[in-house]
């Protein structure tokens, strides 16, 4: 017999038809996806996970990386390191305006394109392959299994990210970016072809709920004091030029990504994660954010 959880996220989908919005294409492989594709998976605090539609199909986890990056180059530089070269300013600007602060070429928040870049380049070790190396660690101890890259959507997005590309030399003729830019760029267009699953995306955002320990592992990934500021950032920033939409209609702390996936943040509670490949205008997934407002008044998950 299914249990009430299960009927309940099975009547959410049923309300929210999501026939809107088209899949990105200025990644071309993102333009392959199927739009039609839907899961939904919640995880609590406690390790229990439920999940709907395609949970275990794998996509490229895109920007839902970056409060995860974030993350981990607090936990390298601390604070202040982080903070002389990325603010955490909302932009109420779309994730890829090339926004850099006119005086010093500080990005506003580590949310948006420019300031995922920077917080990349804070990631320590000796060279790209290594630093790396380290990130798809850290996305898989939150995971709680070992991710891989999706090759062919990195290579699609490295030999297509003019913008990107054009932020990461702005950002190093600024001293924000040390070293070799492309090099900067290589890593963060990698970190968003990590393929992972609503699942993973689900108890990732469980983590970040249990102030920092992996809820299925019981490994701790991260310190409270990070944990706080990671979710004020997506609070403030995750959702870019639609940050206040979002807080006002959902008030959770969240990511999206242009790949379709949503996650949201109930602290002490659930990580809850949509994917949906239908994106609306400011490029989060249209019916992932239909799916996550009714469960957020229906449960009573609102913040404020
Ligand atoms: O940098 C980019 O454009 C992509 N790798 C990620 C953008 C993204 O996911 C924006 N979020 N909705």
């Amino acid at each position: 017999m299914r249990s009430p959880v299960q009927q309940y996220l099975e009547s959410i989908v049923e309300q929210c038809s999501g026939t809107e919005g088209e899949v990105a294409s200025y990644i071309p492989e993102l333009a392959q996806t199927d739009p039609d594709r839907f899961a939904l998976a919640l995880a609590t605090v406690d390790g229990h996970v439920y999940t709907l539609g395609e949970a275990e199909t794998c996509f490229s986890i895109q920007s839902i990386s970056k409060p995860f990056t974030y993350a981990l180059a607090l936990a390298d530089r601390g604070f202040q390191g982080v903070a002389e070269k990325v603010d955490v300013e909302p932009s109420g600007e779309a994730f890829n305006e090339i926004s850099l602060a006119s005086d010093t070429g500080r990005p506003p928040n580590p949310m948006i394109n420019a300031g995922a870049i920077t917080a990349a380049s804070l990631i320590a070790g000796e060279n790209t392959e290594s630093r790396f190396a380290r990130v798809l660690d850290w996305l898989s101890g939150f995971a709680g299994r070992d991710l891989e890259v999706d090759e062919k959507v990195y290579t699609s997005e490295l030999t297509t990210a003019h913008r990107n590309r054009a932020i990461a030399h702005m950002l190093r003729e600024f001293n924000i970016l040390h070293g070799d830019p492309e090099e900067q760029l290589d890593l963060y267009v990698r970190q968003c072809a990590v393929s992972v699953n609503t699942r993973d995306l689900a108890v990732m955002a469980a983590t970040l709920a249990n102030g920092g320990v992996q809820p299925v592992t019981q490994r701790r990934m991260l310190e409270p004091a990070y944990v706080e500021r990671v979710l004020s950032v997506m609070a403030t920033c995750g959702m870019y030029d639609a940050a206040g939409d979002w807080i006002s209609a959902v008030g959770m702390p969240a990511k999206s990504g242009v790949s379709g996936g949503i996650i949201a943040v109930l602290p002490g509670q659930v990580g809850l994660a949509v994917f949906s490949p239908r994106l609306d205008a400011h490029g989060t997934s249209a019916r992932g954010v239909q799916v996550c407002e009714r469960m957020s008044n229906d449960m009573d998950m609102h913040l404020m």
